[in-house]
């Protein structure tokens, strides 16, 4: 007999039964236990072990509109908590998107994932009362954000199973079934589900293949009227300019298409959306993206020419990253 290593995701279910999501809900909750039966995930044990060790303790204070979404303040806990606290945190390696600050300790990820939210959040429109979808959402970072600004419910996927998993640390302090994470991948969605008032997919179509696929798959998630924020790479051009690379870009192995933005707003026409608007395109900068003590391995600054940073080690044109927003018809 084998064991099944699992979370408890009844009382997200539940939530989710009460909004316009209960629809999807038993295909969710199918989905989600069979990618826990995946032997992909053999650190997964461990992780669930060190999950259930974290102390319990009621945060004084949470606060999801800080850069660090923040839960408790280091007077909640006494040092022996926090150096375990910390000695299990440390266990969930590599933190890539925050920060966090968790009863004092900062969680300096290799990500400042709050740059990336200041320059999209002003754009977006109100989430008040909305039904949101981040998809590729890491950690649940920028879930956390999307709940702060007001949203009723938001879902969050991601396939590798470890961010969940980081995702459920915060959630066990913070105790909101109307934030959760999925260790599911886009591929898992039902099409034409048509529930989402708005869908984020941020840092996710440079790594699929088919491009066109991903954002029809998107609209198809989207109620009529619902709106995408895409974030992606970007390289300079016009329309018709797309970068191709012929094997990894910035070492990344699972880079596939990097269109201009004028590419990506003809894309985002030619698959159905509407009022396409362009927000903001920035180099990423080693303020944004960079090794920590969270983070010990290559980031940014390796993946770039040493000589000139202007260029990937590769030689292609450095990260270069952009926000569009468009909306379902
Ligand atoms: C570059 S990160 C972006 C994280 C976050 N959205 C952000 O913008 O900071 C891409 C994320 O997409 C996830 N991902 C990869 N394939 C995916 C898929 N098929 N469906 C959903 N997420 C996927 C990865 O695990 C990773 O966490």
């Amino acid at each position: 007999m084998s064991i099944i290593f699992m979370l408890n995701y009844t009382q997200t279910y539940e939530f989710l039964k009460t909004t316009e999501l209960s629809p999807w809900v038993n295909s969710l909750q199918s989905v989600t236990e069979s990618t826990f039966h995946d032997k992909r995930w053999g650190d997964l044990p461990g992780w669930l072990e060190a999950l259930g060790q974290f102390p319990d303790v009621n945060p004084s204070c949470i606060d999801l509109n800080a850069s660090a979404v923040t839960i408790g303040k280091a007077s909640d806990i006494d040092d022996a908590t926090r150096k375990k606290m910390e000695s299990l945190l440390k266990q969930f390696f590599p933190w890539r998107k925050g920060p966090f600050d968790l009863f004092g300790t900062y969680i300096d990820t290799e990500w400042r994932s709050d740059l990336k939210w200041d320059r999209l959040k002003d754009a977006i429109g109100s989430l008040e009362g909305k039904v949101v979808l981040d998809v590729g959402c890491g950690s649940g970072y920028h879930c956390w954000r999307m709940k702060g600004a007001g949203a009723k419910a938001v879902v969050g996927i991601d396939p590798t199973m470890l961010y969940p998993l980081q995702f459920e640390i915060f959630q066990k302090y913070i105790q909101d079934p109307s934030v959760s994470v999925f260790p599911v991948g886009i591929d898992d969605m039902p099409d034409d589900l048509g529930l989402f008032d708005a869908i984020f997919s941020m840092g996710l179509l440079y790594h699929r293949r088919a491009p066109f696929d991903h954002l029809l798959k998107l609209k198809s998630l989207l109620k009529e009227g619902g709106q995408l924020v895409l974030e992606t790479l970007v390289i300079d051009g016009v329309e018709g300019d797309v970068l191709s690379p012929s094997g990894r870009y910035a070492k990344m192995p699972n880079v596939w298409f990097i269109p201009s933005c004028p590419t990506l707003a003809a894309w985002l026409k030619r698959t159905g959306f509407n009022q396409i608007r362009h927000i903001d395109t920035i180099l990423t900068t080693s303020q944004e993206q960079r090794a920590t003590a969270w983070m010990e391995s290559h980031s940014l600054e390796q993946f770039l020419d040493p000589n000139d940073p202007s260029q990937t080690c590769e030689g292609y044109p450095a990260p270069k990253r952009t926000i569009f927003l468009a909306c379902k018809p």
